[in-house]
């Protein structure tokens, strides 16, 4: 057998090179680039190992009209879990689930696989981290320790798919994690590229051919992204995050692809001593411990996927003593945050150049929508002026950078949990036409940043400084 050559590839995102390089070409990653032995070519899949045939077999082509079923999915019986997936898992995925270390992937996992267990399905728990014994008291601490799971502590991937294999192919199989995976095929180390990709493969493999689910659970690097190779992200029929900070007690479940449901819907839990416990009602939680009279908080009336989310934005706006004042945010986008203080600077009269600006998202959620930048801009101009903004009052609305407040999706929604939770007032945009009737609170609609200047100028307090004066 002919020696191997040594083979290189980037541990970020699998790119294979013939020598060792401090920078990745394909993504830019510096000391990414690890010797493997045994790597795979970037384009091997499944393809390189078929054996090679001289005439390819003939198939079927079908039209796009034609019956299909719905995909058979299995409901975990954990509400925010199964809003996430679409309704269920659906047999022989393979769903990978990223998050930091600790933020409770495997507490999540075992009280999903005691539901499924519960039902009567055959479930299976490999641990490549923890001892059974672990796996076990963890269990014992959720009240779980009855339910029927099947526990092993293993790493080899063969080993799992030939124990596996016996008798009736689970129904769910949770690998707890990839990154400890290796597989036999491969000569590199576990944990790196080619192990993670091949075991993975080998695990999607067994998905496919058993319609076992299998859940893969992965490491997060420092910058969130799931670690080994992004390969793996395309591989699996979804990808879901696991969010939360250290702080807080609420996670944030999102999927980030999803081949069989929606991507956009989040599920939140609140960490507790008898492990994760559903939040079926999140704004009543991020609203919680609101401070009602202080300058510079406002709420924001947002949307997650289908379900309308109220969250606190709280700004401070405080004269800097540095040459380049400080821009901070957490939970939203920064560039995001520039955009929203130039508009306020060129069109809403705002001096904001010798101020530092933080901006944080109340209760560690984490926003994307562009909805929230009137809940922002009220956030800026409340803290700027001094003067708290009416505590029953929700912002939600599209700032343009000429200033203008644009109309979003799904208006109604937002409106009708706001008016659930008590709230009198919406700031929002001018609605479309025939959405005027109907309003569940009294709408204050605004067409241009001038108007929400003005209204929360007029409420200053008396000796503050007002918003068009000038520094120095
Ligand atoms: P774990 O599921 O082990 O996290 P991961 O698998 O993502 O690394 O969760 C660990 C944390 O969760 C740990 O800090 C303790 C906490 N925890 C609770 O607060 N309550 C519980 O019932 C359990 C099981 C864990
Ligand atoms: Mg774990």
């Amino acid at each position: 057998m002919a020696k191997r050559q040594p083979t290189f590839a980037c541990q970020a995102c699998g790119a294979v090179t013939n020598r060792w390089k401090g920078k990745c070409e394909a993504c830019g990653g510096w000391n990414t680039i690890v010797e493997e032995t045994g790597a795979m070519s970037p384009m091997a899949g499944p393809v390189a190992t078929r054996p090679s045939r001289a005439k390819g077999r003939i198939f079927a082509l079908e039209g796009l009209s034609g019956e299909t079923k719905e995909a058979p999915r299995m409901p975990s019986g954990i509400g925010e879990l199964d809003r996430v997936t679409g309704g269920g898992f659906v047999h022989g995925s393979v769903i990978l689930i990223g998050g930091d270390p600790g933020i409770g992937k495997s507490t999540l996992l075992t009280q999903a696989s005691a539901a499924l267990a519960n039902q009567g399905h055959r479930v299976a728990y490999i641990s490549g981290e923890e001892a059974v014994a672990q796996v076990r008291l963890r269990a014992e601490r959720l009240g779980l320790g009855q339910s029927p799971v099947e526990l092993a502590s293993e790493t080899n991937v063969e080993d799992i798919i030939a124990t596996l294999s016996q008798g009736r192919p689970p129904a769910l199989a949770i690998i707890d994690s990839i990154q400890t995976m290796w597989t036999e095929t491969v000569e590199s180390a576990p944990g790196t590229v080619t192990q993670v990709r091949g075991s993975a493969q080998a695990l999607i493999r067994f998905a496919k051919t058993t319609g076992t689910v299998v859940i893969l659970v992965g490491h997060v690097t420092k910058d969130g992204q799931i670690a080994g190779p992004r390969v793996v992200e395309h591989m699996v029929d979804a990808v879901v995050s696991f969010e939360g900070d250290g702080g807080h007690h609420f996670r944030i479940m999102r999927a980030v692809k999803n081949r069989f449901g929606p991507t956009d819907e989040i599920g939140v839990f609140e960490m507790s001593d008898q492990g994760l416990r559903e939040v079926t009602n999140p704004s009543e939680l991020f609203l919680a411990g609101r401070d009602l009279a202080t300058p510079g908080t406002a709420v924001f009336a947002g949307m997650e996927g289908t379900r309308p989310v109220l969250v606190e934005i709280q700004a401070l706006v405080a004269p800097s003593s540095l040459g380049t004042p400080r821009r901070a945010v957490v939970g939203w986008d920064q560039s995001r945050l520039s955009m929203v203080l130039a508009v306020l600077e060129a069109h809403g009269g705002l001096r904001l150049g010798q101020h530092d600006v933080y901006l944080n998202v109340a209760g560690g959620l984490r926003i994307s929508e562009p909805a929230a930048d009137l809940a922002a801009a009220a956030a800026l101009i409340s803290s700027m002026s001094g003067a708290a903004l009416p505590n029953d009052t929700v912002y939600f609305g599209e700032l343009g950078l000429s200033g203008a407040i644009r109309p979003v999706a799904q208006a109604a929604a937002r409106l009708k949990e706001a008016a659930k939770l008590g709230f009198a007032t919406a700031v929002m945009p001018n609605p479309r036409g025939d959405a005027k009737e109907r309003m569940p609170l009294a709408a204050s609609s605004m067409g241009h940043i001038t108007d929400l200047v003005a209204g929360i100028a007029a409420s200053r307090p008396r000796g503050k400084p007002a918003l068009r004066r000038s520094e120095g």
